[in-house]
């Protein structure tokens, strides 16, 4: 530890409650406390202010119509369009001002700016393009695609035809890739020969192939961006694929008006992990969320059209919808895109990037700042930060002794930071102090934001005392929520609202939102979010389910039962462990354990890459047959074991923890 660390921790250990720095306070765009009693005296109406963010084709009449619960609606009866909002209302007065700056992995090539008039033209013409091949309004557009800007152009270039968009990510493998366009019925992919991954050219083409080959319907139309030009790997177009940039040069100049879509139209899916193995696809809807987007950048991320905000998520998840292109676009802002790592080629290149371009906000997650702090305070201390006005976190819990580091070694100490609960479903912030409002207490996300009501509650759907875990609730419904989950009504109702809902209720008090997530409130509402309360793990702030794991393992050749399960990983938060019994006939030896890490990473992606694969005679289950993931979860983090006499076979958890443990 170094000295610089050690006063740190000795200044900062003791200190629980951090005020907003009064410099922030004095420029914030909502500083008033009064607002959380004003929301919650008009609510529903309180989100007029939202709405009031965006330019409507035509005025809604109501602002939540909730006559059939859970199925909300909001802002209905109006009509707008998310490219327009995002790029055509800015022209006047920001045309000129970056919309995106784009940071390629490579620092030897020139980066890219898109003013607002360049954003504009180049969706125009790419949506012209769309629509010549034949993509209507309604029919889903699947993204297949690294951090180019490319992808918000082409996310924008559907929304202004009334195509909405499904981003899988990149990192995703084929397979993931063609599960999710089989799903939502996608005809048309926006692809790309590949990406730069730490100095290497990926090549994505080939693996868009291998999932295209397993769709079993008809693709019509492949678009393939050509981002890595001479270091392509040599790919002649097959037939039904076309370049972007001769699509581009063919409507060069074209406009298209943009579709006046009904607020709740559908702007976009997004594909996410859920307790089965089936991923879940999350429905968006444009007036709802839009304004969502737009009304917690503006509030939380303090975002102003002058800024040039960075968030280091990735647009193939729903932070990077959100907050990369979404939000901070439609408040007319210069928003950021790094298409690299952070550690690439030193890392040191997130400071150079926030200091080279001046950044004023910067949002990850605490993943990222965990490895921040392992490398060492010389990286960010070799840089100028002091532009940098507000730092957030999302997507899992951080450890207050890594919430200080950020606030001292990346903010100064000057710089609020917003802790930010809540999850692709939400379409966006829900939990989170507002910065220019609120105490910080690190470890914490702070109160439920204005107009948001969300409680923590026992099994019963009780209320729990200050201090004691329960399980988060939210108790009223909020513009950005997902509308359904795509063609699966019912699995919506099952999976969200039938824990705590009268489901048989006409009565909107009557239904509760369960997000599945632990959680605990203190004495001042404060909300410390403790994590995933189903079969989801957080492996990096990413979602995986074990399910989905379960079944790639058991896929695998020579594999007759696994079992997977979380377990704490100092950089990641959650790392994936993975017990397996093998077929009769088959040894766990090395060659089977790189199989099924192969396994895995062909059905999902390298993100779910098991840390462990423990290979068992037996897995400990109860005498009812259920696998006791809990004890499993005990061994994978080394902790003491209660009582296992009531397991049918307690012999083997010896077994599983010495092989744990001397692996
Ligand atoms: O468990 C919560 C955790 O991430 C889950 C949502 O994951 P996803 O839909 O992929 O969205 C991630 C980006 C919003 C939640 O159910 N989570 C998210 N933010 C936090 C968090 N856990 C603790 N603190 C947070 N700030």
């Amino acid at each position: 530890m170094s000295d610089d660390t050690v006063e740190l921790e000795a200044r900062l250990a003791e200190q629980d409650a951090f005020e907003p720095p009064a410099e922030f306070v004095e420029q914030a765009n909502v500083a008033d406390e009064s607002i959380y009693e004003e929301f919650e005296q008009n609510w529903p109406e309180c989100w007029e202010r939202a709405a009031d963010l965006l330019d409507w084709d035509e005025e809604y009449d109501t602002v939540l119509d909730d006559s059939n619960p859970p199925f909300y609606e909001w802002f209905t009866g109006g009509e707008l369009n998310a490219s327009a909002n995002c790029l055509d209302r800015h022209l006047e007065e920001r045309g000129d001002e970056p919309a995106i700056e784009w940071v390629g992995e490579p620092t030897d090539e020139d980066d890219r700016t898109y003013t607002y008039e360049e954003l504009h033209r180049e969706v125009n013409e790419f949506a012209a393009a769309l629509r010549d091949l034949g993509v209507g309004e309604d029919d889903v557009v699947t993204m297949y695609m690294p951090m180019i800007p490319e992808l918000p152009i082409a996310m924008l270039a559907c929304a202004r035809i009334g195509a909405p968009h499904s981003v899988v990510f990149a990192g995703f493998s084929a397979e993931a890739l063609a599960t999710r366009m089989e799903s939502a019925d996608s005809e048309y992919l926006v692809t790309a020969n590949g990406y730069y991954r730490r100095g290497d050219p990926l090549d994505h083409h080939e693996k868009t192939r291998e999932g295209l080959a397993d769709v079993g319907h008809e693709v019509s139309d492949v678009v393939v961006v050509d981002r890595l030009g001479e270091d392509d790997h040599g790919h002649e177009l097959a037939d039904g694929e076309r370049y972007y940039r001769d699509l581009v040069a063919d409507h060069e100049g074209a406009t298209v008006e943009p579709v006046a879509r009904d607020a709740e139209d559908m702007l976009f899916l997004m594909y996410t992990s859920g307790t089965t193995g089936k991923p879940k696809g999350v429905k968006h809807t444009t007036g709802g969320y839009l304004s969502w987007a737009a009304w917690t950048s503006q509030a939380v991320l303090d975002i102003k059209p002058e800024d040039t905000y960075f968030c280091s998520a990735d647009i193939g998840w729903i932070t990077g919808h959100s907050y990369i292109v979404y939000g901070p676009l439609a408040l007319g802002t210069t928003t950021m895109m790094y298409e690299g790592t952070p550690d690439y080629p030193e890392r040191d290149r997130l400071w150079e990037i926030v200091e080279e371009y001046e950044a004023t906000q910067l949002y990850t997650a605490p993943t990222a700042i965990r490895a921040f702090m392992k490398w060492g305070t010389e990286y960010p201390d070799d840089h100028d930060l002091s532009s940098l006005r507000l730092l957030g976190t999302v997507g899992e819990p951080i450890n207050p002794r890594a919430w200080k580091w950020y606030y001292k070694h990346i903010g100064d100490e000057s710089c609020p930071i917003v802790d930010t609960w809540w999850q692709t479903e939400t379409g966006g912030m829900m939990v989170t102090t507002l910065p220019g409002v609120k105490t910080m207490k690190p470890g914490s996300a702070g109160p439920p934001l204005p107009g948001v009501d969300v409680r923590i509650v026992d099994t019963e759907g009780e209320e729990v005392e200050a201090g004691r875990a329960g399980y988060l609730t939210v108790n009223k419904p909020w513009p950005g929520m997902l509308r359904t989950l795509y063609d699966n009504d019912e699995r919506y109702v099952d999976e969200y609202w039938a824990e705590y809902s009268d489901t048989d209720s006409e009565d909107p008090d009557d239904w509760v939102y369960f997000p599945e997530d632990g959680a605990k409130i203190d004495d001042d509402g404060y909300i410390t979010v403790l994590g995933r309360v189903d079969d989801v793990l957080n492996v990096s702030g990413h979602r995986l389910g074990t399910m989905e794991i379960e079944s790639a393992i058991v896929g695998v050749e020579g594999v007759a039962e696994a079992a997977v399960v979380g377990g704490d990983h100092e950089i990641k938060g959650e790392a994936v462990y993975a017990y397996v019994i093998t077929e009769d006939g088959y040894e766990g030896d090395e060659e089977m354990r790189s199989r099924i890490v192969e396994g895995v990473e062909d059905a999902i992606g390298p993100i779910a890459r098991p840390e462990q694969v423990v290979f068992t005679p037996e897995l400990p289950k109860t005498r009812s047959g259920k696998i006791m993931r809990r004890l499993l979860e005990d061994i994978a983090n080394g902790e003491e074991l209660g009582n296992t006499s009531t397991l049918r076979n307690p012999d083997v958890v010896e077994d599983i923890q010495t092989k744990v443990g001397g692996d």
